[in-house]
């Protein structure tokens, strides 16, 4: 639907020149939330650049400023409009100098919040959800031909996939995430995704796996392939034949110059037997695997309809774990779902010191409007979420810790992606996901060195070259 947008002025300027040179616009991102997020914003960045737009991470020089958006826990929107405030202010500052700023939002928040985000910031030039943003340079078109603009607001679930329309993208850096699967149809009762992202969809595997070959071509080393519910994948091979993940990951471990391959987020039920075999025989395959169960509780599992219980949750664990003995898992958890009583949590509990994770990711539950938990009678109170968070992450934190501590005096193959605080230092990633900090030559930027573990606290390890 269209909007009049109040704030745009009739001498727009949209080029700089100086000298009689054309200076190129440059954008901003500002990403919050997944690393589907991070992806979608890696990918937003190309179409940009393909359209002869610069990046800028100072906001204040860029002509266009997007917002990447989350809208898995709450605060989210309130969190958008205060930027969105602050970037009226600079937009406003930069059109006294002259110069004119495009603001747009994207994302899930958009998806959920839709027209709202319109009427409580009409500055807003555009907001397009998680599926349209393939649109984005046809809207700066658009906003750019008619200078009396009205604001785009397009939240379409469309019937084309976005990733057919998208240009071809390069890696990220030696660690690159690469989209195999979008949306979810689990409909866990908290959770706002398939409301956001839709219904599940797979790309083909040619599609993907040129991406990981072009991904490969330009410096990757490490593919983590991604997806709301990434263990469903289905994607349909070369002959029509619809392939699973196990599939997919041999695929890609056979292409020239992968070094490590990761997959992010599974589904406890959709662990089949020979994705948890790819796991022994795919040696590029990290041993680190991502699987939430958010809670321990049968009871809450089930009135959180997932399709799992805490048994069916650890048999798989012992399977991964006699595929690689040296696999190390990670989690999500949800403390506080409405009906969670102490027996509940303390079912959590039992599963972490079960499952001993060597990370994890845990979170108060926050009602989402719209979803079937929202609207439960037997709503958890603020202190005893907090209480239950806080003996959780205390939990956790512990056995991370025994873990980091368990890895001094060992060797592990590292990469090494960003550049430390201190001079000479880089920073890089174990397999298992562990920071790490290393004294090198900054010629090991991107690659994988051996180092040997000489320290460790809870989030970062320190190690030394061999
Ligand atoms: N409240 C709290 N945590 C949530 N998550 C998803 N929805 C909610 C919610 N309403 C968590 C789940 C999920 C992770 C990405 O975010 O643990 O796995
Ligand atoms: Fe949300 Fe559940 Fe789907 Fe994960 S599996 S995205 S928690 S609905």
């Amino acid at each position: 639907m269209l909007k009049k947008n109040a704030d745009w002025r009739m001498d727009y300027i949209w080029f700089e020149f100086w000298n009689g040179r054309k200076v190129s616009e440059k954008y901003f991102i500002k990403t919050f939330g997944c690393q589907m997020n991070v992806y979608d914003s890696s990918r937003i960045a190309d179409m940009l650049k393909n359209e002869g737009y610069e990046e800028t991470n100072k906001q204040a020089e860029a002509d266009i400023v997007l917002f990447n958006t989350c809208h898995i826990r709450e605060k989210a929107a309130e969190k958008l409009f205060s930027d969105l405030g602050r970037a009226k202010l600079v937009a406003d500052e930069r059109f006294e100098a002259g110069k004119h700023t495009i603001i747009g939002v994207l994302g899930c928040v958009v998806q959920a919040e839709d027209e709202q985000i319109i009427k409580r910031a009409p500055y807003v030039n555009f907001a397009l959800g998680p599926l349209m943003y393939h649109k984005i340079p046809e809207v700066l078109r658009k906003i750019k031909a008619d200078k009396e603009h009205e604001s785009v607001v397009n939240t379409d679930f469309p019937a084309e996939s976005k990733f057919d329309f998208l240009p071809e993208n390069k890696a990220q850096g030696a660690c690159s995430f690469l989209a195999i699967q979008e949306g979810c149809n689990n409909f866990c009762t908290y959770c706002v995704v398939p409301y956001t992202r839709g219904v599940e969809y797979s790309r083909p595997v040619a599609d993907v796996i040129k991406e990981a070959k072009r991904l490969l071509d330009t410096g990757t080393l490490e593919i983590n392939l991604l997806g709301q519910n990434v263990n469903s994948y289905h994607g349909e091979d070369e002959s029509g034949k619809e392939r699973d993940l196990a599939y997919l990951l041999h695929r890609v471990a056979e292409l020239d110059g992968v070094k490590r391959i990761r997959y992010t987020t599974s589904y406890p039920a959709d662990m089949s037997d020979d994705l948890i075999a790819c796991h022994k025989d795919i040696d590029v395959l990290m041993p680190y695997l991502h699987l939430p169960i958010q809670s321990g509780s049968d009871r809450i599992l089930k009135a959180m309809n997932r399709r799992h219980t805490s048994g069916d949750y650890l048999r798989i664990v012992e399977k991964l774990h006699k595929a690689n003995p040296n696999i190390g898992m990670s989690s999500d958890f949800i403390v506080g779902f409405p009906g969670e009583n102490d027996e509940d949590f303390q079912k959590t509990l039992d599963v972490v010191n079960q499952v001993k994770y060597i990370q994890a990711f845990s979170f108060k539950y926050s009602r989402r409007a719209g979803t079937p938990a929202a609207v439960m009678e037997n709503q958890v109170e603020e202190k005893v979420k907090k209480e239950r968070l806080e003996i959780l992450q205390t939990l956790l934190f512990d056995y991370q810790t025994k873990f980091n501590k368990s890895c001094v005096g060992k060797v592990m193959p590292v990469l090494l992606e960003q550049k430390g605080r201190h001079k000479g230092q880089l920073i890089g990633r174990t397999p298992y996901m562990q920071n790490l900090h290393v004294e090198t030559k900054s010629a090991n930027m991107n690659k994988i060195v051996n180092v040997k573990i000489v320290e460790a606290t809870t989030n970062s390890l320190t190690g030394e070259e061999i």
